[in-house]
C-alpha cells in the first residue's frame, strides 16, 4: 500500500487553489472500462470507426451501438469512493475536476467545479439543426436516435478525435493557476488534455500522480503515488483532515 507522503500533505495545508485531471482510471472502479488497458473499450471496434466524424458518417448505426452499450454499462455505474473524495476536497479547497470522462460520475458524486472536455454520453445534438439536448433512454428506443425538432439523425455531444475539446481555454487558466495538480488514471496520451500537467509544472505547480502504472506525466511528477485512485484518495484525505 501506497504512504501518503508527509510533505504532499504539508504542501496541500499550505495550498488553496488545486485541480485534478481524471481519465477512465478513476472510474474503472465504478465498472467502466478504460480504453487502453487489457480489455479497453475499442477492442472489436476499430477508433476511426467509433470516434471519429468520418466513422459516424460511414456508419451512423455501428457507432450509435456501440455508445448504446456505453450508456447501458454507465448507467449502471454509480461514483466510487476517488470521485467523493475528490467532491469533498472541493468543500476544502478552491478546487476544480477537469475530466476526460464522459460518464457524468464527478457530478454525481457531488463535485460541482467540473470540466467535461470530451462531453457527456446523455448529451446529443442535430447533425442538422441547431438542436442541443440531453437523452436519458436506456437502451434507446430507436438506433439512431431523431432530432425532436427538423427529424435528422442525432449524434453523440461528445468529442471525437479531431474535434476541439470543450472548455479548453478555462482547463489552461486553471492550470496556469493550480498550486497543486492532480493527474489520476489517465494514460496522458491525449491531447491537449495531455498537455494540461505540463502547464501547470511550467507554471509551479506541485504535480501529483495517482495511477496503478507509471505514464509520461510520471517523468515530471513531484509525487508518484502508485497504486487503486479508491484507495489512494481515501487515505490522503483522512490525511488532509487529520493535520
Ligand atoms: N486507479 C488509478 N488508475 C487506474 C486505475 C485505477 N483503479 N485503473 C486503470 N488506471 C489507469 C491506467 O493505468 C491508465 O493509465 O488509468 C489509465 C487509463 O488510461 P486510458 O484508458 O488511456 O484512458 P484516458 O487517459 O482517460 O483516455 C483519454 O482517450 O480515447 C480517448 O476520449 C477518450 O477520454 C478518452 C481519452
Amino acid at each position: 500500500m501506497t504512504e501518503i507522503p508527509d510533505r504532499l500533505v504539508e504542501i496541500m495545508k499550505r495550498s488553496s487553489k488545486i485541480a485534478a485531471l481524471t481519465g477512465a482510471g478513476i472510474s474503472a472502479e465504478s465498472g467502466i472500462p478504460t480504453f487502453r488497458g487489457a480489455g479497453g473499450l475499442w477492442e472489436g471496434y476499430p477508433v476511426e470507426k467509433v470516434a471519429t466524424v468520418e466513422g459516424f458518417y460511414e456508419n451512423p448505426e455501428l457507432v450509435w451501438k456501440f455508445y448504446n452499450e456505453r450508456r447501458i454499462n454507465i448507467s449502471k455505474a454509480r461514483p466510487n469512493r476517488a470521485h467523493k473524495a475528490l467532491a469533498e476536497m472541493e468543500k476544502m479547497y478552491d478546487m476544480w475536476v477537469i475530466t476526460q470522462n464522459i460518464d457524468g460520475l464527478h457530478t454525481m458524486a457531488g463535485s460541482n467545479n467540473v470540466i467535461e472536455l470530451h462531453g457527456n454520453i446523455w448529451r446529443v445534438r442535430c447533425t442538422y439543426c441547431d438542436y442541443h439536448g440531453e437523452n436519458m433512454e436506456v437502451p434507446l428506443r430507436e438506433i439512431p436516435p431523431k432530432c425532436p425538432k427538423c427529424g435528422e439523425i442525432l449524434r453523440p455531444d461528445v468529442v471525437w478525435f479531431g474535434e476541439p475539446v470543450h472548455m479548453m481555454d478555462l482547463a489552461f487558466k486553471i492550470a496556469e493557476e493550480s498550486e497543486v495538480f492532480f493527474v489520476i488514471g489517465t494514460s496522458a496520451k491525449v491531447h491537449p488534455a495531455a498537455s494540461l500537467p505540463f502547464i501547470a509544472k511550467n507554471n509551479g505547480a506541485t504535480v501529483v500522480e495517482i495511477n496503478i502504472e507509471r505514464t509520461d506525466v510520471s517523468i515530471i511528477a513531484d509525487f508518484i503515488l502508485l497504486g487503486r485512485a479508491t484507495m489512494i484518495l481515501d487515505s490522503l484525505l483522512q490525511k488532509l483532515k487529520e493535520a
